[in-house]
């Protein structure tokens, strides 16, 4: 299982400068099973807690939320990379990282955990990787960390050299992507120019390797009016017109018909 996840995250690295990476969320068997068609990553973010549960931080999601998303997920996931955050709380110390990424890895199968953080979590990020725990780091936006209001990183001088000594150092002790979140777009190209390992943006401009949105933002299921969302599609829509159909026919006994009855 070590191997095979190993050769998949190879693959992804090699893709570095040659490939876009593509990463989408999931948070359910059906959605993912479409995704795995197209994507290199698929991740199952804590965003689930605003997206699903209008929690109104990550900070809300429990590890035992996220463990059975994760199931569901993996379910559907045939070829990509599955990543599962560790949500708020499961890895305050080394100890309590490893063991919490350990449950994660072994009731969802899934390949690599995602981490919020830099320098402060680094000592962390290392027990991880040197234990055969493939990671994944976030910076800019923490949305772990966020209290009030989402603003964009590394417009000023100090914050820009502490993020980008942050990705330097996450490479060092051996994660193998970093996803930036709303980092301006000459900071995630510098970023991105000066590690090995790809980096995904989201709200961080077309330089990263690769690119990840919620996947529930881009089809238009969820309401979200946030800068970085392009709607793709417009799901909500579809979705009204069948079960409106659906209605009608109920209504005016169209359904179900003997083709549809035992
Ligand atoms: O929780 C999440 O979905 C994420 C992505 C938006 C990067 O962390």
């Amino acid at each position: 299982m070590k191997i095979l996840n190993a050769t998949k995250i190879k693959k992804i690295i090699l893709k570095k400068n040659k490939l876009k990476i593509i990463c989408l969320t999931a948070y359910s068997k059906n959605i993912a099973e479409i995704l795995d068609n197209f994507t290199d990553i698929i991740l199952i973010g804590d965003s689930l807690g605003s997206v699903l549960y209008n929690y109104n931080s990550t900070r809300d999601v429990s590890i035992n939320t996220m463990i059975e998303h994760s199931r569901s997920a993996r379910l559907g996931i045939k070829k990509s990379l599955m990543v599962v955050d560790m949500p708020y709380k499961t890895y305050r110390n080394k100890n309590e990282a490893l063991k919490n990424a350990r449950k994660i890895i072994k009731l969802t199968k899934c390949d690599a955990v995602k981490l919020e953080g830099g320098r402060s979590i680094i000592k962390i990020v290392e027990h991880l990787t040197k234990n055969n725990v493939h990671v994944m780091g976030h910076l800019g936006i923490l949305p772990q960390s966020v209290k009030g209001k989402f603003v964009i990183k590394g417009k000023k001088i100090s914050e820009r050299k502490k993020i980008f000594n942050d990705a330097k150092l996450l490479e060092s002790k051996g994660v193998f992507s970093i996803v930036l979140e709303c980092i301006e777009t000459s900071l995630a190209k510098q970023i991105t120019k000066s590690l090995k390992i790809p980096t995904i943006g989201i709200g961080s401009s077309i330089y990263c390797d690769g690119q990840v949105l919620v996947t529930d933002d881009l089809l238009g299921i969820n309401e979200t009016k946030v800068k970085f969302v392009k709607k793709f599609g417009s799901i909500k829509k579809n979705i009204k017109n069948a079960i409106q159909k659906y209605k009608y026919e109920v209504i005016n006994k169209k359904f179900p018909t003997k083709k549809y009855s035992y």
